[in-house]
């Protein structure tokens, strides 16, 4: 056992009483020598942002068989005598009496030598880029807001559900859904010039969930208030920074409310992750403060400190023609928001946080609860300034014939859907309920440009590697 008395860098750099005998295990960022026979190194364990900063005197017995292997990426085991740090920026340091390498990183080769590297080129080396100080901030924010989220709903009674990730149904309609099978795609057995999927694995066509909200409404007509976090998969083929093909969200769906309740607590959900976030990872927002974005602690206490704006999509559309501005897509009535749209909105008119609630009934899927005007239903987007849409959500058509019909215009077989309409025939009750993208939450949160950043190992078109 090696693991039982070694201790992790952020303990010890909140210490302040000198200590023998500490055990630290990490990966050295950088080690530097001094003329007067001694290697100072930086040590790094992902415990945190900070390197824990090593003192090795060329005297001790274990530095000169190991020497060579000391350098930028080695990952070594050290034990020492913690002790106060005259040195600016760090309160102690540890005095070496004991160093070993597990494994060394051969400078001519190791690709994170200390210069700054480009995003584009860590995503090219995904599997290293944990050991940046970059990623390690990143992944300890995506860790805390992660947790936050689970507290927010289990503080309020919420149960966490896990929905199927195979599925047949396309809940959002958009026909962006990758297909699951077992079937030979170098001779597809038809019937009728059509793929028989009687012999595909599952029976019939399958793909990968683009949304667990179907079965979560399922859930939500008995427990109440239920929540989804799982990932999520899109076949779109959108390239920019903000999509993914295989993302992570965040679905709660909830029974008696409808959409103003469904605002209130989205906008509950949002204030206290900021909250938890600022509280629990200052060190690295700091960091992402000064080297990614710097108006980004700033934006977060306006997200903390105001209350969102609510304007309805009409408004919104109005708001739109009156600014002047060109645009790239046209603005009219019954038409989508497009990004460059949301983000005028939040970030231009109101300066904060917007939900725009009320959209046209041919844009949005065939669940939502349809307003008395004929022309619109009970959707919600929420939308962050620089980010733009955030969360996507509504109140749902609880009336059976409503819905039926709805089904109907779409386009889609009301025969796929006999247990989702069940829930109208028995019990039915008001329910409502949104999505959070949780990567679009990460990159608002810690300012990073480009979604790929903020996932482990990105899925996009045309890239699956790693
Ligand atoms: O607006 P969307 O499509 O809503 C739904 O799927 C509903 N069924 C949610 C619900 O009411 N339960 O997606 C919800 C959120 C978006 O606001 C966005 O933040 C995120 O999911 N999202 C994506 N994130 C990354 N990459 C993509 N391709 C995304 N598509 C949606
Ligand atoms: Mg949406």
């Amino acid at each position: 056992m090696i693991n039982k008395t070694r201790k992790k860098i952020k303990e010890l750099l909140h210490q302040n009483k000198e200590q023998v005998e500490i055990l630290v295990m990490g990966w050295i960022r950088t080690r530097r020598d001094s003329k007067g026979g001694f290697s100072f190194l930086e040590i790094n364990d992902g415990s945190c942002l900070k390197n824990l900063q090593v003192i090795v005197d060329h005297n001790v017995d274990s530095f000169e068989r190991n020497s060579g292997k000391i350098h930028t990426g080695s990952c070594v085991s050290i034990i020492g005598k913690l002790v106060h740090s005259p040195g600016k920026g760090q309160s102690v340091e540890l005095q070496a009496m004991i160093i070993e390498v597990y494994g060394e990183a051969d400078p001519d080769n190791y690709p994170l030598q200390k210069k700054n590297h480009t995003f584009e080129f860590l995503r090219e080396i995904a599997h290293l880029r944990p050991r940046t100080n970059t990623f390690g901030a990143v992944m300890r924010v995506r860790n805390r807001l992660s947790f936050a989220i689970h507290n927010f709903f289990q503080d309020r009674g919420f149960i966490y559900l896990n929905t199927p990730i195979i599925t047949t149904n396309d809940c959002e309609g958009a026909g962006e859904m990758f297909q699951v099978t077992t079937l030979n795609v170098d001779s597809i057995p038809k019937v009728d010039g059509s793929v028989d999927y009687s012999r595909d694995f599952f029976g019939e066509k399958t793909g990968l969930t683009v949304s667990g909200q179907l079965e979560g409404e399922v859930y939500a007509m008995a427990l109440s208030d239920i929540y989804t976090f799982g990932p999520t998969f899109r076949a779109e083929n959108s390239n920019t920074s903000r999509h993914l093909s295989e993302f992570w969200m965040v679905e709660p769906e909830m029974a008696f409310y409808d959409l103003e309740d469904d605002m209130n607590l989205a906008e509950d959900f949002l204030r206290y992750l900021f909250k938890d976030v600022l509280e629990h990872c200052l060190e690295d927002l700091e960091f992402f403060n000064q080297q990614i974005d710097k108006t980004l602690l700033k934006r977060h206490q306006v997200v903390i400190d105001n209350q969102f704006e609510r304007v309805s999509y009409s408004k919104a559309i109005e708001l739109l023609g009156e600014s002047n501005k060109a645009f790239n897509y046209s603005v009219e009535w019954g038409n989508n928001l497009q990004s460059e749209h949301e983000r005028y909105i939040s970030e231009e008119v109101f300066e904060k946080p917007v939900i725009i609630y009320d959209y046209p009934e041919e844009i949005k899927p065939f669940y939502m609860k349809a307003n008395s005007d004929g022309k619109t239903v009970r959707a919600m987007d929420v939308l962050l300034p620089k980010l733009g849409e955030i969360i996507g959500g509504s109140q749902r058509e609880e009336d059976y014939n409503v819905l039926l019909n709805r089904m109907k215009i779409k386009n889609l077989n009301p025969d796929d859907y006999k247990w989702y309409l069940d829930l109208r025939r028995f019990g039915s009750a008001p329910h409502a309920g949104f999505g959070l993208g949780f990567e679009r939450l990460v990159q608002f949160v810690t300012g990073m440009e480009n979604i790929r950043d903020v996932i482990p190992f990105p899925r996009t078109p045309k890239n699956a590697r790693f």
